[in-house]
C-alpha cells in the first residue's frame, strides 16, 4: 500500500479535482502490475495499473491481490466504473487503503465488488488519502474547496504598515515555501487592499510549478485595471458586489444578499478547482475566519523581526489544532489544522 500512495503522488499536480490514487497488482509476492491516475478524466490507477501488466502475466490477474489506495469508483462518470472493470477482468482480491468520501461511491464500490464474490479489505488510510487529497475531500464533504490561509507576521503580531506598501517581514526561506504552495493550490486569493497596498505578483516564481489562478475580492469596486497584477498576461478573476469591467479579466459581480466567499466557492468548483491558498490582508484572513467553517489549515510565519505598530495579525481561531511547528530559516513556521474539518475527514 504504500507502494500505491507514492504512485498516487505523481499524479497529484495533473488530477485537479479528481482525487490522486494508485496501484499496485501482485502476484505471489512479485508485483506485475502498478499503475495512478494521470491525469483529469483519464484513466483510473487500476485500469493503468491492468494496463501496465506484461502479456505473459494476464492469466495471473485473477489470482492476484490489487492494492488501491481509495475505493474504486462505483459509477460511469469521465471513465467506466473501476469496481465494475475489476469484477469482469475477474479480479478475486482488493485491499483498499479507505472508502472514497464521494457520497456518489462510498462503501457502494465495495459493495458492488463483495456481491460478486470479491474478497475485498478496507484499511485505515482516512488521513493519509485526506493528505494526498485535501481538496477532493472538501468538495465531496463540505461542498466547497479545501481553504488554506497563510500570514506572515512580525514579533510583535504586525501583518504590515498602513500605507507603507509591501513590508518584508519573513525570510527568503519562508518566501520559497510560500512559492511551492503556491504551486499546490488550484488558485490564490487576496483582498483589495493588499492588491492597492503591495502591488504583489501572486504567481510562482521562486521555484519551478504552475502560477495558480489570481482571484481577488474587492467590495466596493476599488480596482482600476492599472494595478500590476492585470498586466501579467493571466486572467484575475475579481469578485464584487459593484459592477464594472477590467479588459481581458472575470469581473463578477454578486447579488448583494450572498456573501463573496460563497461565490468564489462556486466559482471555483465550477472550474473543477478545489484548493485555495488565502494571501491576505487581514480583513480577508478574518472574512474565512468568521464565516461557518471556511477555513481548514492555516500557515504562520513569525519573524524575529519587529514592526512597533501596523496592521495586527488576525487572532488565531479556538477551532485550531498544531499540525506542525518548525523552524524556516530566521521564521517560525506554525501550522494549525481546524479540528472539525480534520475530524469529519477521517471519521469516514
Ligand atoms: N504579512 C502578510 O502575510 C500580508 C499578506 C497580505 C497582506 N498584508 C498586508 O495587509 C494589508 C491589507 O490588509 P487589509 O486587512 O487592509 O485588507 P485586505 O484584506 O487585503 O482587503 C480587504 C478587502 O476585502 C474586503 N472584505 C472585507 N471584509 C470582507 C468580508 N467579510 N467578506 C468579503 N470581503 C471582505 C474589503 O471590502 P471593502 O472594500 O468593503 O472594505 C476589501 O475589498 C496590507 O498592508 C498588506 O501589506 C500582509
Amino acid at each position: 500500500m504504500d507502494r500505491a500512495f507514492e504512485l498516487a503522488e505523481l499524479g497529484k499536480p495533473y488530477v485537479r479535482s479528481n482525487p490522486a490514487v494508485g496501484c499496485v497488482i501482485i502476484h505471489k509476492d512479485t508485483i506485475i502490475g502498478e499503475g495512478f491516475h494521470r491525469e483529469f478524466g483519464g484513466p483510473h490507477a487500476e485500469i493503468n495499473a491492468i494496463l501496465s501488466v506484461q502479456s505473459g502475466d494476464i492469466d495471473k490477474l485473477n489470482e492476484a491481490t490489487f492494492y488501491i489506495t481509495l475505493e474504486p469508483c462505483s459509477f460511469v462518470g469521465k471513465t467506466p466504473s473501476c469496481a465494475n472493470h475489476l469484477i469482469e477482468t475477474g479480479v478475486k482480491h482488493v485491499v483498499i487503503g479507505s472508502l472514497d468520501p464521494n457520497p456518489k461511491v462510498h462503501r457502494r464500490g465495495v459493495q458492488m465488488m463483495r456481491e460478486q464474490g470479491v474478497y475485498v479489505e478496507v484499511l485505515n488510510y482516512a488521513q493519509t488519502n485526506a493528505n494526498l487529497n485535501p481538496g477532493f475531500y472538501s468538495a465531496m464533504l463540505h461542498g466547497r474547496p479545501y481553504v488554506t490561509l497563510k500570514w506572515a507576521q512580525s514579533s510583535d503580531g504586525f501583518i504590515g504598515q498602513i500605507g507603507q506598501g509591501s513590508v518584508p517581514i519573513s525570510g527568503q526561506k519562508s518566501r520559497r515555501f510560500t512559492h511551492t504552495w503556491r504551486s499546490e493550490h488550484h488558485a490564490i486569493l487576496v483582498g483589495s487592499n493588499t492588491i492597492l497596498e503591495d502591488n504583489p505578483r501572486l504567481d510562482v516564481r521562486l521555484i519551478e510549478g504552475e502560477s495558480p489562478q489570481v482571484i481577488i475580492l474587492d467590495r466596493r469596486g476599488c480596482l482600476t485595471g492599472n494595478e500590476m497584477i492585470f498586466s501579467l498576461g493571466r486572467e484575475v478573476w475579481i469578485f464584487s458586489y459593484e459592477k464594472k469591467e477590467i479588459k481581458h479579466h472575470r469581473w463578477i459581480t454578486v447579488d448583494s444578499d450572498k456573501h463573496l466567499i460563497i461565490s468564489v466557492f462556486e466559482a471555483m468548483l465550477t472550474e473543477e478547482m478545489n484548493t485555495l491558498f488565502v494571501e491576505g490582508g487581514r480583513q480577508t484572513h478574518q472574512a474565512f475566519l468568521d464565516g461557518p467553517m471556511w477555513w481548514d489549515e492555516l500557515r504562520c510565519f513569525t519573524s524575529k523581526k519587529s514592526l512597533g505598530e501596523g496592521i495586527q495579525a488576525p487572532m488565531l481561531p479556538d477551532d485550531s489544532a498544531p499540525y506542525k511547528t518548525l523552524d524556516v530559516g530566521d521564521d517560525e513556521l506554525i501550522i494549525l489544522r481546524s479540528k472539525q474539518t480534520w475530524q469529519n475527514f477521517i471519521s469516514l
